[in-house]
């Protein structure tokens, strides 16, 4: 009895330490994470806070000039591309895709679009621009690229406003959320399996939950944006091809029906969210 007694406190201490283990871990986990996220919001806000600071910005100004030189066999520039809003205008055009083009008899997103207008009226190769449209880290985005970004930044403080009402539209985006939420590969994941939950994070890099409309709308807006990490623009459908790959899906083709409609998904999940282009990402 003596010797249980003598061997109560250190019980106890050891009960206590257990306890306070387990209530501690988690809770300094979270905490990490908590700062962690804080912190790169402090450094977005920061980056936001003096444009120049962003190094798209060059992006935009090479995205420009390539729009308004006289390039590829038909020697003409993309000045009379219709974007939707007839031929030549570009500002506020990108609020309002994807959309319909009776021309291409398809659903068509910026990207997509532009890839067409370089085509049609350029007389430039899409196969040889779709060849390796994506730069890899540390390499300056490629012309298609560079060219969305300077059209999505003509719709800056402007808000998402995909068009639904065409048949093809509709169509667009009920593939797009279908295929949001379908679980594929070997890996079987969906968009959902990382992008439906709040609070989700792989490593420190939070998840953002994009079939949530309040969400969505703080992060959609922002496409194309700046990835610190890799040191150049991506644009919505470089983004796409590289959660596939983290899906291990065999890779999509840049302007093709899946990542359009996705994006057609995205966009309409955003809905009123306001663009913000090039944006920042970690
Ligand atoms: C295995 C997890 C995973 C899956 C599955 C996945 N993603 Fe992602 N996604 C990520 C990660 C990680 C990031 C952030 C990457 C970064 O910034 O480092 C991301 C970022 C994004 C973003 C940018 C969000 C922002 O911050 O603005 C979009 C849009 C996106 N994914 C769309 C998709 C779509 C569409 C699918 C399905 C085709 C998909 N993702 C599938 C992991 C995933």
């Amino acid at each position: 009895m003596a010797r249980l007694r003598r061997a109560m406190p250190y019980h106890w201490l050891l009960v206590a330490a257990v306890a306070l283990t387990a209530f501690h871990i988690p809770s300094f986990a979270q905490q990490a994470g908590d700062d962690s996220e804080k912190e790169i919001e402090r450094y977005r806000q920061m980056l936001k806070a003096d444009p120049w600071s962003n190094p798209a910005t060059l992006d935009i100004d090479r995205g420009e000039e390539l729009w308004k030189t006289a390039r590829g066999p038909k020697n003409v520039s993309l000045e009379a591309c219709d974007l939707g809003k007839g031929p030549g205008v570009v500002k506020g055009a990108f609020a309002e895709l994807p959309r319909y083009f009776a021309d291409a008899d398809r659903v068509m997103d910026a990207e997509a679009r532009i890839v067409w207008c370089m085509e049609k009226l350029q007389g430039l190769d899409r196969s040889a621009m779709l060849k390796k449209p994506y730069p890899g880290g540390g390499k300056a985005t490629k012309d298609i690229g560079v060219l969305a970004t300077y059209v999505a930044h003509q719709s800056n403080g402007l808000k998402l406003a995909p068009q639904v009402t065409h048949a093809k539209e509709k169509e667009a985006l009920a593939l797009g959320e279908a295929l949001f939420f379908r679980r594929v590969g070997p890996m079987d994941f969906s968009c959902a399996t990382c992008h439906a939950d709040q609070g989700k994070r792989i490593r420190l890099q939070g998840l953002p939950f994009l079939s949530k409309p309040a969400e969505a709308r703080k992060v959609v807006g922002d496409w194309p944006a700046y990835r610190v990490s890799s040191s150049h623009v991506m644009t919505m459908q470089h983004r796409i091809y590289d959660c596939f790959w983290q899906m291990r899906m065999p890779e999509v083709e840049l302007g093709s029906e899946v990542p359009v409609a996705l994006t057609m998904y995205l966009a309409k999940t955003a809905e009123g969210g306001e663009i913000n282009s090039p944006g920042l990402k970690r």
